[in-house]
């Protein structure tokens, strides 16, 4: 049975009693396959004690965003963790993480002004604060985070490094639905015909996967998005792995983020440059 935590005092208490590898989940809960696979990958480090953080963080969300919206499912989702062995769910309340509002905040740099950053000015430092938090809050070894979230993988893997934190950060690969569709708990938002439509996300990244030049690459995808009219697309953007810098030969990513509905979905895919 997963050990649910509601506050910072709870998880202190039994953070004392673990001397070994302590492997933290953050996640804001709705929990599908993907935060599955991650939990699954904390337990294969040896003798590590796994922590799953669900927590709705209010700072990574701007005026207008989905905060109230966001699915909030703890008791189904503790069911979901204690099928899959996870030791403790730490689930504290808005007022327990952040006593005075919002004060001190991580700066993300520039890799954090663009793409999502450009279209959400204030997240990414949202983001960085809890996690900073999450991480002082369980002195975790490790962490890991998804791949689907592509620039806030590279933007905590910053953070580490930039202010020296002991974490051993772990990327997972995305999980995707027989259809490609990448996982997440905002595809709870589409109806049945929308998430047919989401999956011209995945249809693009694939396609433009297939050409090894910058210009094929944009142009086979872009093809495939205009074909569906009624998705909006913010950004279709091939990227250095760094994010910030021009594609070089190599590995680099391609990145979309579009919104289907009222919802916005973002994906991304390594491409190969000639
Ligand atoms: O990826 C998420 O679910 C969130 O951004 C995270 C990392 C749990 C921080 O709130």
């Amino acid at each position: 049975m997963t050990h649910i935590l509601y506050t910072i005092e709870e998880l202190k208490k039994q953070r004392a009693t673990h001397n070994g590898p302590v492997v933290l989940v953050p996640t804001m809960g709705a929990l599908h396959e993907g935060h599955l696979s991650l939990v699954r990958l904390a337990q294969q480090i040896p003798a590590a004690t796994v922590i799953v953080s669900i927590f709705v963080n209010p700072l990574q969300f701007a005026e207008g965003e989905d905060l109230d919206a966001y699915p909030r499912t703890l008791e189904a989702d503790v069911d979901k963790l204690t099928a899959v062995g996870a030791d403790y769910v730490f689930a504290p309340s808005p007022r327990d993480m952040y006593p005075q509002g919002p004060r001190t905040t991580i700066h993300p740099g520039p890799a954090g002004t663009v793409l999502e950053g450009a279209s959400r000015p204030t997240h990414f430092a949202g983001v960085l604060t809890v996690v900073h938090k999450l991480f002082a809050l369980t002195n975790c070894t490790h962490a890991i985070f998804g791949e689907k979230d592509y620039q806030q993988l590279l933007l905590i893997k910053q953070m580490v490094a930039d202010l020296n934190l002991n974490v051993n950060i772990i990327a997972a690969p995305i999980v995707r639905e027989k259809s490609g569709l990448a996982q997440s708990s905002r595809n709870q938002y589409l109806s049945a015909q929308q998430t047919q439509l989401a999956t011209t996300l995945w249809r693009a990244l694939a396609a433009g996967q297939q050409q090894h030049t910058k210009e094929t690459i944009l142009h086979s995808a872009h093809a495939i998005l205009e074909t569906e009219p009624d998705i909006k697309l913010d950004y279709l953007a091939l990227r250095h792995n760094d994010l910030v810098s021009e594609p070089t030969a190599g590995e680099n990513r391609l990145l979309v983020a579009a919104t289907v509905g009222k919802t916005r979905l973002i994906d991304n895919v390594a491409v190969t440059l000639n």
